[in-house]
């Protein structure tokens, strides 16, 4: 029989793996640093400060890039279930995940549906995700148990592959930001927004450029916006935005409300 510690759990890979990389890089340079300016010019209180000046920078360094990787393990695991709690998903809706990377996201929806279907679409960039694949996210989806909930396809968030008003519910985390350039995040909002039906709802998480999500989707045809504060508790701090889809016959009057 396995022990708990030989069962195989999904691996969500590490967030922007070449900046963390960087920085862990440039916080043991510094120490490096501050060390040989304390033995090359022996003790005064001059390069004492120094040294320690250097010092405080490699600690912000290496603490960032801790920050990071605790993130990307537990601290957008916790957000991410935040966010689904705010659904309140019944179980058998069709959600589709833009940019899902190696699936924490799709996976954590994919537990709460029953007869619905989680999607999730990525152009697996290995710099935005470190190991990122289909076949890893899938191989992720069975290790939790929600295989046959879950479809993973290629596509580029700006030209979804699916046909108008076909999703109940639209999810992203950390993936918009990614694309340069207003306009072509402007362009991927649309065909989230051309995707989901009437009524249903989007729900993202990033860390910059929210607001002018925000502003986007009320010019595109939104209601109940609301738009998180910065949310601390992750490095970066990620802030959460829900919305819903214009019913057919409504138009927007609402204004965004901070929760
Ligand atoms: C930081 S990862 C986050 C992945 C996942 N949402 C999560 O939270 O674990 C960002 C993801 O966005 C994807 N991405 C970047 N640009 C994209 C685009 N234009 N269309 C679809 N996915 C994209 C990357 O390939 C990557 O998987």
């Amino acid at each position: 029989m396995l022990t708990q510690s030989e069962i195989k759990k999904p691996d969500y890979g590490v967030d922007a793996p070449g900046v963390v990389r960087v920085l862990v890089l440039v916080g043991l340079c510094l120490c490096v640093l501050a060390l040989g300016l304390l033995i090359v010019f022996r003790l005064n209180a001059l390069v004492i400060v120094l040294a320690a000046w250097v010092i405080l920078w490699a600690l912000v360094c290496l603490g960032e890039a801790l920050a990071m990787l605790w993130t990307s393990r537990v601290g957008k695991l916790r957000e991410i279930r935040r966010m689904l709690d705010c659904l309140v998903l019944s179980g058998d809706e069709e959600v589709l995940d833009v940019g899902c990377g190696r699936g924490m996201l799709l996976i954590e929806a994919a537990r709460r549906l029953r007869s619905g279907h989680a999607t999730g679409i990525d152009i697996w960039s290995e710099r935005d995700q470190s190991g990122n694949s289909p076949q890893v996210t899938q191989e992720n989806a069975r290790l939790a148990g929600v295989a046959e909930r879950v479809t993973v396809l290629t596509a580029d968030a700006r030209q979804l592959p699916f046909p108008s008003e076909h999703f109940d519910v639209i999810v992203s985390c950390l993936a918009l930001h990614n694309i340069d350039g207003r306009e072509e995040r402007c362009q991927a909002l649309r065909e989230m927004l051309r995707v989901l039906k009437p009524g249903g709802r989007i729900a993202m998480l990033d860390f910059t450029h929210v607001k002018e999500y925000a502003q986007d989707l009320q010019t595109l045809g939104v209601d109940q916006l609301t738009l998180g504060r910065p949310s601390w508790r992750v490095f970066p701090p990620l802030r959460m935005l829900l919305a819903r889809k214009l019913p057919v016959s409504e138009k927007s009057e609402t204004a965004a409300t901070t929760i």
